[in-house]
């Protein structure tokens, strides 16, 4: 008797928990099921008694292989979900997080007028700006990050879901982007915050596939893109304005402290749905 989709689907989430959580190895046999068949998980439901289809047994073999390389699903099929938009990925980019969902869902929930300025650093796949920018059409948005690679991926997410944003390249440890008179109204950023003597304890999947330009900070000073960002804000930020960071999770006091030292107030540090400190915000 010929292997129906079911059992297809089961093999594969047993060989992907040797790797991933048993929700995470679920939520990629999903994704590879809509890849390989174009199925949603209803009409997977619906069919998951059928045999297999023959003709696309090859190409669920490929993607197996790869999965079980540590290859991350989003740069197999080039795409990542976030904020329920598609976004194009590929290993210039850092794959979206949830957590980044959450900064830019309290960013909506604290700021409703109708005309901001918003400006994102580091903006890597386009995530932030894109994700703002559909929900707030009004916004005026720029979004910066250090390499041409990445901005042309970030440029093709805004036109693929029709968000105008202004993209520019600059470095944020030696911006010239933005003259003095530039002001936003709130700046964002998600830096790359990883000491890179954490990379030992880190799994194949990112450390070996994502970008260690997205991902590493210097271990002498793990807190530069924050020193630098704060210093950008003091000068870029109109008065009253917010700045807010995505943070590693043990670096939330000394974020704030930084944050302090540059002379921004009202600091907050908010935490994740997994109760870790995730965000730092302040306004100057
Ligand atoms: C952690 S990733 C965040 C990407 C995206 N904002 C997100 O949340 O998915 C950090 C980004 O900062 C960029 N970056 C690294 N060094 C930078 C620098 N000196 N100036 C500006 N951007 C930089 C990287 O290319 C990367 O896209």
């Amino acid at each position: 008797m010929s292997e129906t989709i079911n059992s297809y689907f089961n093999q594969l989430v047993n060989k992907l928990k040797t790797i991933y959580s048993d929700n995470e190895s679920e939520s990629i046999a999903f994704m590879v099921v809509e890849h390989v068949l174009n199925y949603s998980k209803f009409r997977y439901s619906e069919n998951r008694s059928q045999p297999f289809p023959k003709t696309k047994k090859g190409k669920w073999k490929t993607l197996e292989i790869r999965l079980l390389n540590s290859e991350p699903i989003q740069y197999i099929i080039g795409e990542a979900d976030f904020f329920g938009l598609k976004f194009k990925v590929n290993n210039n980019v850092l794959i979206p997080r949830q957590e980044t969902e959450e900064l830019v869902q309290l960013i909506l929930s604290e700021n409703n007028s109708e005309k901001i300025k918003l400006l994102d650093i580091g903006t890597g796949s386009g995530c932030i700006p894109v994700s703002l920018k559909k929900k707030r059409n009004n916004w005026d948005i720029y979004a910066t990050d250090i390499s041409n690679n990445v901005l042309k991926i970030a440029t093709e997410n805004a036109t693929e879901n029709n968000a105008e944003i202004t993209f520019l390249q600059d470095d944020i440890c030696n911006s010239v982007a933005f003259n003095s008179d530039n002001k936003f109204d709130v700046i964002v950023s998600n830096p790359p915050y990883i000491p890179i003597m954490e990379i030992d304890k880190m799994h194949r999947n990112v450390k070996d596939f994502e970008p260690h330009l997205a991902l590493f900070s210097p271990d002498d000073n793990p807190l530069i893109f924050y020193q630098h960002i704060a210093e950008f804000s003091q000068i870029h930020l109109n008065k009253n304005g917010t700045l807010y960071v995505e943070i590693h999770e043990k670096f939330a006091n000394e974020v704030s402290r930084l944050f302090k030292n540059k002379e921004l107030k009202n600091i907050n540090i908010i935490n994740d749905i997994n109760e870790k400190a995730r965000i730092v915000k302040a306004n100057y």
